[in-house]
């Protein structure tokens, strides 16, 4: 980040969730690897101390918080324990989630209840208590982890689009609040990036990016304050006209692709 964590001496505290793999191990090195004392969950203990081992071998401090985002008291819980161990949480990356596709001819309320209890619930979960020790210092940033997949309804991502369309919407409405509680609230909207997540994918993925490659780009954003962070430009760019389409065209597009037996896993 621009702004080094040891500036002025400091070890700065970053708390990152999702951080076994993917987005969220990639933003846990960077962040370790540029001075930063990461705290670091997800459900998998296990994973996080292979994170925390690699880390302490060649870049940082990562000291594992074992956490499942989608109960709410355990996430409440763990915040005051982070900042009694490690110190005051500067910085909040909540990226934990996850994506289920959803064929449309054969729906089920299942998946619809999983993301948003994961995304939007297990996100706003994280919030609340580490908002409200920023909030009480009058300091601190947090970034949650939505998606492009936010901004307009997409084939097979109704309820994953939902669940990340209300966090953006939730980070639209919060940030002056807390920017004038001297908090900064960022919302991040990548595009493909390659982590197990994706690689499941069975359909071709436009602009794809390396999980170190968006993790670089997301801390910069971070550093700049950024209220909409985005990564690759080029995708968010195609995204931002396929959201001002009117419907007509819109439906033009998605018309076009289908949902198909193979997304379904
Ligand atoms: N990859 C992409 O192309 C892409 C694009 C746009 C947005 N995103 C978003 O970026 C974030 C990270 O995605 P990713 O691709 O890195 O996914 P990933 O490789 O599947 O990693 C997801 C991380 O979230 C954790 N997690 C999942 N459910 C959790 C829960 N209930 N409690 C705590 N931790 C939980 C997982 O660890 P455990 O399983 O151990 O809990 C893991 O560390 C997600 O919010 C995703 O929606 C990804």
């Amino acid at each position: 980040m621009a702004d080094h964590a040891m500036t002025a001496g400091l070890r700065q505290v970053a708390w990152v969730t999702g951080a076994s793999r993917g987005i969220g191990y990639a933003l846990a090195c960077a962040l370790a690897e540029d001075g930063w004392v990461v705290a670091a969950s997800a459900r998998n203990a296990a994973e996080l101390d292979v994170l925390a081992a690699e880390c302490a071998a060649f870049l940082g401090e990562v000291r594992p918080y074992p956490l499942d985002i989608t109960d709410a008291e355990a996430a409440a819980a763990i915040v005051p324990i982070i900042e009694a161990e490690v110190g005051d949480i500067a910085l909040a990356i909540l990226n934990a989630g996850t994506h289920e596709p959803v064929d449309g001819r054969a729906l089920s309320v299942g998946p619809f209840r999983r993301l948003m209890e994961t995304n939007y619930m297990g996100s706003v979960n994280c919030l609340v208590p580490v908002a409200e020790r920023c909030v009480a210092r009058g300091a601190g940033r947090i970034a949650i982890v939505s998606s492009l997949a936010g901004y307009r309804g997409l084939p097979t991502a109704s309820a994953y689009g939902a669940s990340k369309a209300a966090l953006i919407n939730m980070c639209e409405a919060l940030r002056p609040e807390l920017e004038a509680a001297g908090v900064v609230l960022s919302v991040i909207t990548p595009g493909f990036v390659r982590t197990p997540l994706t690689d499941r994918n069975p359909f071709p993925m436009p602009f794809l990016i390396d999980a170190d490659v968006a993790a670089l780009r997301i801390l910069r954003g971070v550093a700049g304050n950024r209220f909409e962070i985005t990564c690759p430009r080029r995708f968010a760019f195609l995204m931002k006209l396929v959201r001002i389409l009117p419907y007509e065209l819109f439906f033009l597009l998605t018309r076009r692709v289908r949902p198909t037996r193979a997304d379904d896993n």
